[in-house]
C-alpha cells in the first residue's frame, strides 16, 4: 500500500506483511497477515514513528521516499524495541546516519544489545514534550505493554495517540487503513482480541495502568503499530482493550471454553453429553479440537471465559501432550482464576490427574471436579460428567 495522509503533514507509511507464517515464531497469521504501521510527521523537524520488521524494510524505505528524502529526517521515535518495529533501523541509518533516535532509557540499552548502535540516541522522560514546529510530541512511559522499554507518543495538535502494540491487532489492510473504511470491522475486532490474547494479556495490569494515564489525554485518533487506525471511533478500541484487560481476578465472561483432544475417540465420546448440558443450562460456550485449531485461536476464548472444560486422555503418565502445552501456555499468559472441570479416558494406571492438579494450582483454577474413566465411558460416567457440567454452569 502507498502512504496515506492521516492528517495534514502526518502520513501512515506502513507495510503489510503477508509472508510471515508465525508471528513471533508462535502465532499463526498465514491467512490474516499483519501490518507494521510506521508514521511520518513533516514539519520544521521531520519525525518518523516506529519502523517495521527487517524483512519488509525495503517496502518501508520506498514509502518514506515517496514522501520525503530520508536524509531530511531529524528524528526516529522508537516506541518499542521488538524487532517487528525496530528491525529496519540499520537500513534507515545507512541512508541517514545522523538521525536522532528517541526512546526510553531502556531503549538506549537495547539499541546496543540488539543492533550495536551506540550513537545518535537521546532518552526521553515520561511526560516530556518535543516541538517539531507546528506539531508537538508528548512521550508517555507505558512499561510492560508488553516490554519494559515501551512508551507511547501523543501528537498534541491533532490528538493522535501513536500507541505501538497497545490497541493493535492482526490483519493486513486492503480496504484502507482506517476503521471507517472497513466493510467487516468485526473481523478486525476479532483479530485484535486474538492479538491481545496472544501477545498482551499476560500484561493486563500494566495495560490498565497505561489506560489510567491515557485517560487524561484528549485522544481523537488511535494509531497503533499493528492493524487499523481508529479515527471514527477511537474510544471503541480503547474500551475493548479495557474490557479485555479486565478479564482477570475472576472477572471473565460467564461463558465456557471447552478444549478437547483424543487419540482414539474414547475421551471425546462424552462431548455430546457435555454440550447438551451446557445448552440446557443456557451457557454460551466455545469448543476447540486442539489438534485441529491453532492455539492462537484458542487463547482468546480461554482468556474470555470464566469456565474451562478440559477433555483429553492420559498419555505416558501425564496429560495428552498438546493439552499440557495449552495449559502451560495458559499459565504463561496468566489466565488465572477460572473454574474448571477435567474429563478424560485412561488405559491402566492413569496419570493425567497429576498434571491437572499441579497445573490447576499454578493457574489458581478452582477444579470443581473430575471424571476419569478406563477405556470407554460407561453410562454412570456420563451421568457424572453431566452433573459436573451442570455444576460448572451454576458456578460461573
Ligand atoms: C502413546 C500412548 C500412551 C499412553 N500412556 C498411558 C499411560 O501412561 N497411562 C495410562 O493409564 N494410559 C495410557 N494410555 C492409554 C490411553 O490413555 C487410553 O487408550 C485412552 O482410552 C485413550 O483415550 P482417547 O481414545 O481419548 O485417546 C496411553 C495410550 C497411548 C496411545
Ligand atoms: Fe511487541
Ligand atoms: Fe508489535
Amino acid at each position: 500500500m502507498k502512504p496515506v495522509a492521516i492528517k495534514d503533514d502526518i502520513f501512515w507509511i506502513g507495510v503489510n506483511d503477508t509472508t510471515t507464517r508465525l508471528f513471533e515464531g508462535l502465532w499463526l497469521i498465514e491467512d490474516e497477515g499483519i501490518t507494521y504501521n510506521s508514521y511520518l510527521i513533516k514539519d520544521e523537524k521531520n519525525a518518523l514513528i516506529d519502523l517495521c520488521k527487517d524483512s519488509t524494510g525495503d517496502l518501508l524505505m520506498e514509502n518514506i521516499k515517496t514522501c520525503i528524502d530520508p536524509k531530511d529526517l531529524d528524528y526516529l521515535v522508537i516506541n518499542h524495541m521488538e524487532p517487528d518495529h525496530s528491525g529496519a533501523i540499520l537500513q534507515l541509518l545507512e541512508v541517514n546516519p545522523n538521525i536522532t533516535l528517541l526512546g526510553s532509557k531502556k531503549t538506549g540499552e537495547m539499541l546496543i544489545d540488539f543492533f550495536d548502535i551506540h550513537q545518535n540516541f537521546q532518552a526521553v522522560q515520561d511526560g516530556e514534550t518535543l516541538s517539531l514546529g507546528k506539531h508537538t510530541l508528548r512521550f508517555i512511559s507505558t512499561p510492560m505493554v508488553h516490554w519494559p522499554e515501551t512508551i507511547m507518543t501523543f501528537e498534541e495538535k491533532e490528538g493522535i495517540l501513536f500507541s505501538c502494540d497497545g490497541f493493535g491487532g492482526y490483519g493486513k489492510v486492503s480496504q484502507g487503513i482506517f476503521d471507517d473504511e472497513q466493510s467487516d470491522l468485526d473481523y478486525f475486532i476479532q483479530e485484535s482480541l486474538r492479538y491481545y490474547a496472544n501477545i498482551v494479556c499476560a500484561f493486563s495490569k500494566p495495560v490498565l495502568k497505561a489506560a489510567q494515564k491515557l485517560a487524561a489525554l484528549p485522544i481523537k485518533m488511535v494509531a497503533p503499530s499493528h492493524g487499523l487506525i481508529w479515527r471514527k471511533d477511537p474510544q471503541k478500541i480503547l474500551d475493548l482493550y479495557m474490557q479485555w484487560s479486565g478479564y482477570t481476578d475472576g472477572n471473565a465472561l460467564k461463558e465456557v471454553c471447552l478444549v478437547y483432544a483424543s487419540m482414539y475417540g474414547n475421551s471425546t465420546q462424552v462431548l455430546p453429553a457435555i454440550q447438551s448440558e451446557l445448552e440446557a443450562a443456557g451457557v454460551n460456550y466455545h469448543s476447540f479440537d486442539i489438534n485441529q485449531i491453532h492455539i492462537s485461536y484458542i487463547l482468546p476464548a480461554l482468556w474470555s471465559s470464566a469456565g474451562i472444560i478440559v477433555c483429553a486422555p492420559t498419555y505416558e503418565g501425564g496429560l495428552f501432550p498438546g493439552m499440557e502445552f495449552l495449559l502451560e501456555m495458559a499459565e504463561k499468559k496468566r489466565i488465572y482464576d477460572r473454574k474448571a472441570i477435567y474429563v478424560g479416558s485412561y488405559g491402566w494406571g492413569g496419570g493425567a490427574m497429576r498434571f491437572i492438579n499441579k497445573q490447576c494450582e499454578a493457574l489458581k483454577w478452582d477444579l470443581l471436579g473430575e471424571a476419569e474413566f478406563k477405556g470407554k465411558a460407561e453410562p454412570a460416567d456420563e451421568t457424572k460428567i453431566k452433573a459436573l457440567t451442570r455444576k460448572l454452569a451454576q458456578n460461573l
